[in-house]
């Protein structure tokens, strides 16, 4: 029944040091569904139905961060790639959590196409998972995201845009454009506008004039294969911007003095950034 299996199933997580109350339905086995609270492992994210049972677990869990290979680490902040194919029973359990908070994406059981992209803040405890995203490892339509999350407690201080900072830089490193999955959540499109309007303001606030000419040239074939960002977006993003303008015949960029006050000052509280230079990873073909 359709409307029964879309219902909130459960009332909520307890994950390392945080409750959390899920917003959507995923399909945990039966003998979760009900309880007042489920235990989450936060670092290889099996479920139990009780504090003891993980406290259990927690005995024989060894692990203080996720599977895969740490290909990423500045300050706190690391990425592991995790493989869907080697490492099935973590990546089935991140799917599982993170639909909790993903209404409309579908939930996919087989995860062996998929790379895994799980990012963490370390203290003495260990690495803190805060938020993920997965990746096709073909994709025919150049998707660099598949599903995109981070977790509420860390949610609205910028983890978001640098998880798509994050799957970008791979992006660079492959020598392509990539986009996310259609559709995003209308949060997802939020944090990838913000994203999108800042790395290409950006990108023309410190291109440097061409030539002889005053101004700085650049094309929309230029900012794409700087960025990573999928001309379409690059475009769309032009316009919602309103930044593209018709002149004596040809289109033009320009940007006025307001855009690029307010751009400066979104930078300045854009504290969190990826450093390519921590990146330690080849594109695996
Ligand atoms: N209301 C209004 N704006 C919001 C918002 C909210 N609840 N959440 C994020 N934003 C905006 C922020 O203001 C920010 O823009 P700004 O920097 O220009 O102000 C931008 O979106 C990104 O914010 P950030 O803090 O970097 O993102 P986040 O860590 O909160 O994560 C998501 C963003 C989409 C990953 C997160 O909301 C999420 O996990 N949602 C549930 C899963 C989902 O929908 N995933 C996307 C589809 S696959
Ligand atoms: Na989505």
């Amino acid at each position: 029944d359709d409307l029964v299996t879309r219902m909130k199933n459960i009332e909520m997580i307890e994950l390392g040091r945080h409750r959390i109350r899920p917003w959507y339905f995923a399909p945990y086995p039966q003998e979760m569904v009900g309880l007042p609270c489920i235990y989450i492992c936060e670092f290889c994210l099996k479920y139990r139905k009780s504090k003891k049972c993980l406290e259990r677990h927690l005995i024989k869990c060894k692990l203080k961060h996720p599977p895969g290979n740490e290909i990423y680490r500045k300050g706190s902040i690391s990425f592991f790639e995790i493989d869907g194919r080697k490492n099935k029973c973590y990546a089935q359990n991140l799917c599982l959590l993170a639909k909790l908070f993903l209404d409309h994406k579908t939930l996919y059981y087989d995860t062996d196409p998929f790379l895994f992209y799980v990012m963490t803040e370390f203290d003495s405890r260990g690495f803190h998972i805060v938020g993920y995203f997965s990746k096709e490892k073909e994709s025919t339509e150049d998707y660099n995201v598949a599903c995109i999350l981070t977790l509420p407690p860390y949610q609205r201080k910028g983890y978001g845009k640098l998880l798509i900072e994050f799957s970008y830089e791979l992006s660079k490193f492959e020598g392509k454009t990539g986009s996310p999955e259609k559709p995003l959540s209308d949060l997802g499109l939020l944090s990838y506008r913000s994203y999108w309007a800042q790395t290409i303001l950006d990108i023309l606030m410190h291109s440097k004039p061409v030539g002889d000419n005053e101004k700085p040239i650049i094309t929309i074939n230029e900012i794409c294969e700087l960025t990573s960002i999928k001309k379409e977006d690059v475009i769309s993003t032009l316009q919602n911007l309103n930044l593209i303008n018709y002149y004596k015949g040809q289109y033009i960029i320009s940007v006025n003095q307001e855009t690029i006050q307010q751009h400066d000052k979104a930078m300045e509280k854009r504290m969190l950034r990826i450093d390519p230079k921590c990146l330690h990873w080849t594109p695996k073909d």
